[in-house]
């Protein structure tokens, strides 16, 4: 060891050193993303929103469609450059690939872009400081092996510093994976098969969360209701009974959970939200086409009228749901009748909100080995249609809630000074003068206005109500 390279400078060093990390895809790649943070965090990498200062570029990728996938090439062009205006000023940069690309193409990525250093599955993301140091070794690595051990378990544990910096809302992992190998989808290839995490494990990661100011929880999955342990009192659980325990925990007053598959909707989950007061009136269930032929192609073995009965028990449970759904038009075989067969299905349902996509062949998935491709052109006109349906129904949503008093949870400054925004139950955005409360409260406002995207709310009754109220009850007790 040289005289300079005493532990002390070396900490120092290691301290200084800036990751930035780009998140693409579902919120299971973002809740990662925060994860491989922290475990670089615990390693002297601090996060940068500043891509020139890093000294690793993390990119964290989803494989879902061709667009997606693509654009992570072309952002590796960009970075490369950026390494190697860096290597003029003699600092290294390293380039990482993460998420569901990594997976999927693995050592193909080292060959496409040769800048990049290491590539890391989701299976193997608490392997990444090691990864790291390896790479800055000068090995080129690719880590996409599944690990025996559990991930969640070895990944470090948020501190409460970083989650309190994070806001009032918060992601947590409950389940991973999917068996269920629809015929258009890479999922169950990049992320494998279905793991459900234990009860113990999320609920002492909920109650992290609540004591570092989070208010409302999501639970993830790609699967997420397929999601079951052993429960506190030794039975079986399935989503619904975890959601009633999560609810006891103080401090956590909204939760919510995605994606959830219409096959794994139970009887407990539905009593869920009819009892749960605390469980978000809003679910997303993908439901992709409205034409049983289609559907049974897409292998999501259940028919459109099972989805519409599924819907009906639901809001015969929680009257006021939200629906959202996801849709992928132009399916292999997809004929016009089909395509009215979802536009129909969207009718019946009326969606709050809903995603929608052109179909996109993904190597390897059953799908992009069907006869009879719809031309693109065909499928941009049906995405067309569709859309403005889903769109004016998102609008009619809203407006309908002109006029009503909803609680609203304060989760950040607006983009215009003295503005705060809010989630509705039903996850719009409301945008609502500052006075109304404090970032963290949820509070009663009433909806003046629609935008397209947002809605306008008043405060309800006095400034400060929900602290008054507190007070109020000391005195009572
Ligand atoms: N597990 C969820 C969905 C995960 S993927 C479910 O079962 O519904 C998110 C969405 O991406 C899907 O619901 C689907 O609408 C869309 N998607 C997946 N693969 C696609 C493909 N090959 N082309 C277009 N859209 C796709
Ligand atoms: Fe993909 Fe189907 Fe699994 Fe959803 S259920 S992740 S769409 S294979
Ligand atoms: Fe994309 Fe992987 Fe999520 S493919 S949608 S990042 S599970």
């Amino acid at each position: 060891m040289s005289g300079k390279e005493t532990p002390g400078t070396g900490t120092v060093d290691t301290a200084t050193k800036k990751v930035f990390v780009k998140t693409y895809g579902c919120q299971m790649n973002v809740y990662d993303s925060q994860r491989m943070t922290d475990a670089l965090a615990a390693d002297g990498y601090c996060a940068t929103d500043v891509i020139e200062d890093a000294d690793l570029v993390l990119l964290n990728t989803c494989h879902i469609r061709e667009k997606a996938a693509e654009k992570v090439y072309s952002e590796l062009g960009r970075i490369r450059q950026l390494k190697e205006e860096r290597a003029k000023d003699g600092r290294e940069t390293l380039i990482g690939v993460s998420g569901c690309v990594a997976q999927a193409e693995g050592r193909e990525i080292l060959r496409r872009a040769p800048a990049v250093d290491l590539v890391i599955g989701p299976q193997t993301y608490h392997r990444l400081p090691a990864v790291v140091k390896r790479a800055r070794g000068g090995e080129k690595i690719v880590e996409t092996e599944y690990a025996i051990e559990d991930k969640f378990a070895h990944l470090p544990h948020p501190e409460g510093r970083i989650v309190r910096s994070r806001g009032v809302t918060a992601f947590l992992t409950v389940q991973e994976g999917c068996d269920k190998f629809c015929t258009f989808c890479v999922v169950p290839y990049t992320r494998g098969a279905e793991v459900s995490r234990p009860v113990s494990q999320i609920v002492a990661e909920a109650e992290r969360l609540a004591a570092s100011g989070v208010r409302e929880v999501t639970l993830l999955g790609q699967n997420v209701n397929a999601w079951h342990g052993e429960g506190v009192d030794g039975r079986e659980w399935g989503l619904g009974e975890l959601l009633f325990r999560l609810a006891e925990i103080p401090g956590i007053d909204r939760l919510r959970y995605t994606t959830s598959h219409p096959r794994d909707m139970d009887d407990a989950l539905i009593a869920a939200h009819r009892d749960l007061d605390k469980l978000m009136p809003y679910l997303h269930l993908p439901v992709q086409a409205g034409s049983d032929r289609i559907l049974k192609a897409m292998n999501r073995r259940h028919t459109a009228e099972e989805y519409l009965r599924l819907i009906e028990r639901i809001r015969a449970a929680r009257p006021d749901i939200a629906m959202s759904g996801d849709f992928i038009v132009g399916f292999p075989g997809e004929t016009e009748e089909d395509f009215a067969e979802t536009m129909r299905l969207v009718r019946a349902v009326g969606y709050a909100q809903a995603f929608s996509f052109k179909y996109s062949p993904r190597p390897g998935t059953p799908g992009a080995d069907m006869a009879d491709h719809v031309p693109e052109a065909v499928k941009g006109e049906r995405l067309q249609r569709l859309q403005a349906l889903l769109t004016e129904q998102q609008r009619d949503f809203a407006r309908s809630l002109v006029g009503t008093e909803i609680d609203l949870l304060l989760e950040k400054p607006g983009r215009e000074a003295g503005q705060l925004v809010g989630r509705s139950p039903w996850l719009q955005p409301v945008i609502v003068d500052d006075a109304a409360g404090r970032i963290g409260d949820i509070v009663k406002v009433r909806i003046a206005r629609a935008g397209p995207n947002s809605l306008f709310a008043d405060p309800v009754g006095e400034i400060g109500a929900p602290e008054r109220a507190e007070a109020t009850k000391g005195v009572y007790v």
